[in-house]
Formats: C-alpha cells, structure tokens, sequence
C-alpha cells in the first residue's frame, strides 16, 4: 500500500514503514524506514530541523540554513553542498555536472513498473498485490527527468527501486555514475555483512564494524563475482541472528555491481547500490531513457533471520519463473567429478544405471561431449556433439538414459569461444579483445563478444538446435572465467558501454533459450557460485552452489548463501572422499546431511562405491524424497548450540513437519551435552522428535573395535576393508514427544556423545565434521 498526504508518502509493507517527505517542494527526504507505525497527518516529528545551520557547509539558495549534507535524501545528484558518496554522476552536452533535479510529480499505481520489460534487465514480477509510486524529478534547465521508482511487496515486506533517466534535451548525455538505490537513515551505529570469497569458497558471511568512512562492497569482473556478493546486510550493532533490527540489500543484476555504505560526518548513513562505475560510461541519446537495475530492500527487527526469511519468500515468490515455484526439484547424479573428461558411453550408462537403481532421477552430462573436447583446452563454441565419444547421437544417448528410467540433462557454456575451436577459426574476431593487444585468457578461453547481435544469434541457434534434438530435461549453463580485455568492435566510442552491454546480451540470450524451452530445468553456474545473483534466478531457478563440494566447506557457504536465497536455489552434491577440493575425508551420512539442505545431487562415481555405502545412498534418496518438499520449499533457520555446535533447521508453512540437522566441526571430549533447540514451532503443539537412524563405519573406531569383536580385526587391514565394505554400525535411537514451547526455549539434551572407550545405546558417535538429523512431527498428523 502507498498513501500520500500532507506532502508524504507512506509505503507500507504488512510489517514495515517506508516514509519519504517532500521538503521545500524539492527534496525528497527520508522520512523513516523500519518496523511498522502508525503517523499522524502531522510528520513535522519525523523531518530534520535547520536551526543556525553547520558551520561552513553549503545552504540552498531558497534556505541559507538548509544544509543537504545532513539531510536525509532518497536520491542526491550532488555539486549542491552534499559531499556525501554521491550516486549520480552524469556529464551533460557542455561537460559540464550541472544538475539541478527538483520534485516535479509523482504517480502511484497498482502492480509493478509499468515500463519493466523496456528496461531489457530481469524484474520482481508476479506483483498481484504490489503498488508501484514513480517520483518524477525535473531538471529544468536541461528539461532532463530523473525518475524514482518504488514498489511495494506488502507480504514479503520487500519495497524495491529503481532509477530512470529520461534525456529530453537535443543531444547525447553520458551517464558516468547512476546507482539504483540510495537510502540515508539518521543513526550510525551499524555493522555491514558482506558475502565474501573467491573459487570454491564463495559467500562466507564477514561482518564489518563501521566506524566513520566508506564501506565499499563491489565488482568489477565482469559478472556479480564470488569475491563479494551483491547482497549486504546492514544491522545495528545490537542484532543478532534472532533479535535486532537489519536492513538487507539486494541488486537484481549479474554484471559488475557496486555497494557501498557511508558513515557520515553527521552521524548518519548512506547506502548505495548499482551498477560499479568502473569504466562505464552510459550514452543517452536524445528521447532516449536510461535504466538501471532493480535494488531489493527489506527491513526486520528479527535479526538477520528475519531479512533472510523474507529475501527467501521474495524470491521464491517473485524471481524465479512461475512454472518453477514450489516445483520440486529432481536428484540428480553429475558425471563432471566421477569421471572428469574421461568418458565413454560405456561409462556413462553404467553411471546412470547404478544411480536409477539408488533412486536418482536425472543424469547429467558434464563438460566433454561436444566438438573435440577432452579437457579444457578446446572446443567451446563448437556445440555439435562428439558422436564418436557418445557411441551415437545426443538423443540417442538420452534415449537410453531415459530407458534406465531417468531425465537427462547436459553441461553448455554459451558465453565462451576456445582458441582451438571451429568457431574460432571463423571467427576469430568474435572473441572479447583488444585489438593491436595480446590478448589475456582464462582456464585457455577467450569470452565471446556478447555484445554483438549476429555473435548472440549465431550461439542461441546453435544451442536451441541441440536443445530441440537432444530430447533434454535439464541444462548446467556454465560460465568459467572472469572478463577481461574489455573492448567491442562494435562499439566505437562508446566502449564504456562494454560490461552492461554484455551482460543485457547474456540476459536476452536467456530469456530467449530459456522461454522456448519453459519444461527445460535450468541451472546456471559460473565456476561453481561466481555468479550466483538474483539476475540469473529470474532466468533459471537454480544455481550450483561451489565447485566445492567439501561439507565442512559447504556449511559456511550455504549458511552465507542462504542470507538472500532459499534453499530451492541451492545446488548441493555429495561427492567423494578424500574430497577433490580439500583432500578431505567426511563420512557419507554428514556429506549427505549438508546437501540435503538444499537441491541434492551427486557426484562420484557410484559404481565404485562399497555394497554398504550403495545402501546408505539409496536409503538417502528415498528420505530426501520424502521430505524433499520441506528441504526445497521450507523456512530454512540457522543458529548455534551453547558450545558452538552449528544447527539448521527448515519448518513447513504449517508448522506440522520440521527437519533439524546438528552439524559438529570438531569433536571435544568429555564436554557439555548437545542441547538441540528448533526454533518456530507451534508452541502449542505436541512434537514427535526422531533421530534418523544413520550408518557408522567401523572403521571410525580403528583399533578400538577389537574391544567388542571376537575375533582380532587388524587397523587399514583386510579384514577391517571387508567387513567394513558390507556391515556398518547404526547410530543411536533416540526421540522424544515434547512441545513446541519447550523445543525452542529449552531444547532436548542429545545423548552424551562417545568418549574414550565407553560405547553403549546410551551414546552417540559423532566425531570430527559430523551430525545427525532430526524429524520432528506434529503428533495431531
Ligand atoms: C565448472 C563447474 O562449476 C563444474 O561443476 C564443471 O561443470 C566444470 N566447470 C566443467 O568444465
């Protein structure tokens, strides 16, 4: 809802206020933004005062004392005495910065952004109960109109902006710096959490103490990076995951973003989101608009868990495509670390028959299947399949996947263009270059210059082709290096126009594959979660999380992820030990536990796996199966037990079906007990909770196992191999029938957790990177 009265407009989500003032018949002011109040007609409490001015700051021309360096604005154009980090920079045809933007007029109406599809960029949309208010500031001088564009998402409490530059003058006007959120708030004492990272250790949550200075969160290669996600979390220094007010920010955008947070010299703060200024420049011809991204703001005082649970119902409800909403998501089994390059059909349909016969439902063909591919060297660009190295035609080889009982799926990496390709040799100027330069590559491959219409067409003909032929369920849209090189022959002057222009080129590329083939499960990818971003969800409703597959790894880059996407946006797979990225060695159950908190999938090679681990796999699936609903479309919680052990949780709508998973880094002998608390259930309600029983290896115990066998089994021997191959322990059972109330105030303390010798029913063994799920039911069902 949007009302406006008295010179103010209040947006209003189901729990928050947004209030935004127009001071002077100019400016407009940031009135307040947090939990919902009520307001009287009179907002006079609400607006900074002006008394005898600040000094030898810079006044209005209409208002010596009104000083706009201490005034809260929802945009600031700057040259006008606010020297805070401006988010407008634009040189006008004399080159000069002269802007003078007033308040005009302003629109409210129901729905999203009328002109969403013209800005060629992904939207929040499905907005059946959004209201949408444009606020239009006139340069009258220039006769230029900057317009802010706000919509209200009452239910998830998510107001989203944008800003538009309409050029109505009679020549070109470069936009240099056009961020597409500003918000200034009166207070400063706040912390900023960032999503940090690089190759396989992407978004581990990193909270800053801001003191006085600018906070810069960015990229500038090329795509929203897993250096630094474009979602942040400004909190105040008070809130924690549960209690406290947070603000997150988000940019539906997967090219080179830039955040930045500003603590003021008058103690206040500024938020910035966009594009990254870095080498852009933006011509806006005359008649022409200019719009930037979507940002995506929400506010809880319910801690970062708050902000998480409404980014998550956001996005499920209002990025990812209709037909993917709530649509369970097939398990799947990845050739790429079970086999790397080194395939054969052979290979490959063994692969599928021993995942059909565990439960798996979708085969995915990695990278290796196509030109002359057999690593990484060749081929991208050449999407025709290597028929010789699949006994036969994709189809063929989809027809018998699906004769095993499974969907088929394949790997594509659409932007990219190999040296040694036949593309390459046609074209070698289609290749992001510049020209008279050596050129820089990445993992031996140059990216395609996207920018150009004919390179776009040629790459969409291509692959729709293979798409329309393949008899394909599933896609892995890859994407393995940063940009660099930036140039287009296309562009001429306007090569500040490069990284934009490519990625509205990715995106319409998507839209185009992805809208022709609506039944086709998309999963995009860049090198693991180098671009995991709302831009690419609005495409394709999931995303592989990392190439690191570690679970001790993962559950910091789950839980990071999980701050702004759900847990349906998670590609998680089980993979082998030692594990390819850490050389680590984690059980199978704890591998499982993690990626069951998102899409599960595996990746190994299933056939070499023991009679006891194919066992405990198909006993996996058909749990995840059975709860996979829960897993993908639950409200996901994480917290930490008194000693430090991690928890996560996910609880149905209802509340009737809960899952919580206690994960353990390192064991600690003889310590505290686990106390195992779930956070939002029915108070009210009677719970059944149960342990899920789980495998133990005996091999766990090493030489200990000789206490209870009869017979000598000798450490890594023979013996110790067999047995282990086909007989594992059972972890210990456990459940209780408690209330919802004491579940999350008091919690269940676990069975005390094995120490030294003494093993009995009483004991659970846990270990190093280990855990156990819990199933706690309504007892009303
Ligand atoms: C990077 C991806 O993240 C991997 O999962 C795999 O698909 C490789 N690319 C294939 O080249």
């Amino acid at each position: 809802m949007i009302h406006f009265a008295q010179q103010v407009f209040h947006l209003a989500t189901n729990n928050t206020s947004y209030l935004i003032g127009i001071r002077n018949n100019k400016y407009i002011e940031n009135l307040y933004y947090g939990n919902k109040i009520k307001v009287t007609e009179n907002y006079e409490a609400l607006q900074e005062r002006f008394g005898t001015g600040y000094g030898n700051s810079v006044g209005t021309p209409d208002d010596a004392m009104l000083t706009l360096d201490n005034l809260c604005l929802e945009y600031s154009f700057g040259g006008n005495g606010d020297y805070r980090h401006s988010p407008f920079e634009i040189r006008m045809p004399d080159y000069s910065y002269s802007n003078r933007f007033y308040y005009q007029s302003h629109e409210i109406y129901e729905g999203t952004f009328r002109e969403n599809e013209e800005t060629k960029l992904p939207y929040a949309r499905y907005g059946e109960d959004a209201t949408t208010l444009e606020i239009v500031l006139h340069d009258q001088k220039e006769k230029m109109d900057l317009i802010l564009v706000y919509t209200v998402f009452p239910s998830c409490d998510v107001i989203t902006r944008r800003t538009i530059l309409k050029n109505n003058t009679d020549s070109v006007v470069r936009v240099e710096r056009m961020m597409s959120l500003q918000l200034d708030l009166p207070e400063a004492d706040y912390d900023m959490e960032t999503f940090d990272g690089s190759w396989t250790r992407e978004r581990h949550a990193t909270r800053k103490h801001l003191e006085s200075g600018v906070y810069v969160n960015e990229s500038t290669t090329g795509s929203s990076s897993n250096r630094h996600n474009p979602l942040i979390l400004v909190e105040k220094r008070e809130c924690t995951e549960m209690t406290g007010a947070c603000i997150g920010v988000n940019l539906l955008y997967s090219g080179n973003h830039y955040e930045a947070v500003e603590v003021t010299p008058y103690g206040k703060i500024r938020i910035l989101t966009g594009i990254h200024p870095h080498r852009f420049e933006w011509f806006i011809k005359p008649e022409e608009t200019f719009y930037t991204p979507e940002a995506v703001l929400t506010y809880s005082s319910k801690g970062r868990h708050g902000v998480t649970a409404q980014f998550g119902t956001f996005v499920n409800q209002h990025i990812i495509p209709k037909q993917w909403q709530k649509r369970e998501r097939p398990v799947l089994i990845n050739n790429w670390e079970a086999t790397y390059f080194d395939f054969t059909e052979r290979k490959l349909l063994k692969l599928a028959k021993e995942a059909a016969n565990l439960g798996i439902e979708l085969f995915v063909l990695d990278d290796g299947w196509f030109g002359k591919r057999e690593d990484d060297s060749s081929s991208l660009g050449d999407w025709f399949v290597n028929e010789k190295k699949l006994g036969g035609s994709l189809r063929q080889l989809s027809n018998k996947i699906h004769d095993l009982g499974l969907q088929f799926g394949i790997w594509m990496e659409p932007e990219m263009i190999s040296e040694n390709s036949e593309l390459y040799r046609e074209h070698p100027d289609w290749a992001v270059r510049i020209p008279n330069r050596d050129c820089y590559v990445g993992r031996n491959q140059y990216v395609l210059d996207l920018t150009r219409q004919e390179v776009r067409a040629e790459v969409v003909g291509r692959i729709t082709e293979i798409l329309r032929n393949g008899n394909v369920q599933y896609v892995k849209w890859d994407m393995n290096r940063h940009l660099s090189d930036a140039y287009s022959a296309s562009l001429g002057e306007r090569q500040g126009e490069f990284y934009h222009r490519y990625i509205l080129g990715v995106y319409e590329m998507m839209k185009q594959i992805t809208e022709e083939f609506p039944d086709i499960l998309f999963e995009s990818c860049s090198a693991g979660g180098n671009r995991f971003d709302l831009g690419m969800l609005y495409y394709m409703p999931q995303i592989w999380t990392s190439d690191d597959t570690d679970a001790n790894e993962r559950v910091a880059i789950q839980e990071g992820t999980s701050c702004g996407y759900p847990l349906s946006t998670m590609g998680a797979h089980v993979s082998a030990v030692p594990n390819h990225q850490t050389l680590r060695s984690i059980s199978i159950e704890s591998r499982f536990n993690v990626a069951c908190f998102g899409v599960l999938g595996y990746e190994l090679d299933l056939t070499k796996l023991s009679m006891s681990s194919k066992k405990i796999v198909k006993e996996q699936i058909a749990f995840y199966k059975k709860y996979r609903a829960l897993f993908q479309f639950g409200s996901f919680t994480k917290s930490r037990m008194h000693n430090g052990n991690i928890i996560w949780q996910v609880v149905s709508e209802d509340k009737q079906q809960a899952i919580a998973m206690c994960y353990q880094q390192l064991q600690k002998p003889n310590t505290s007990s686990d106390i195992l608390k779930v956070i939002g259930l029915d108070p009210e309600q009677l719970y059944h909770v149960e342990a899920r029983k789980q495998a133990i290896s005996i091999k766990q115990f090493g030489d200990l196992v000789n206490q209870a066998s009869p017979v000598p089994i000798k450490e890594e021997g023979i013996l110790q191999t067999i047995v282990n191959q086909v007989y594992t322990l059972e972890s210990e059972s456990e459940s209780y029938d408690v209330y919802g109330d004491l579940l999350e105030l008091a919690g269940i303390k676990l069975k005390q957790q094995f120490v030294s010798t003494g093993y009995n029913e009483e004991t659970r063994v846990m270990g190093d990177f280990s855990s156990r799920i819990y199933l706690i039911s309504s007892k009303a069902l």
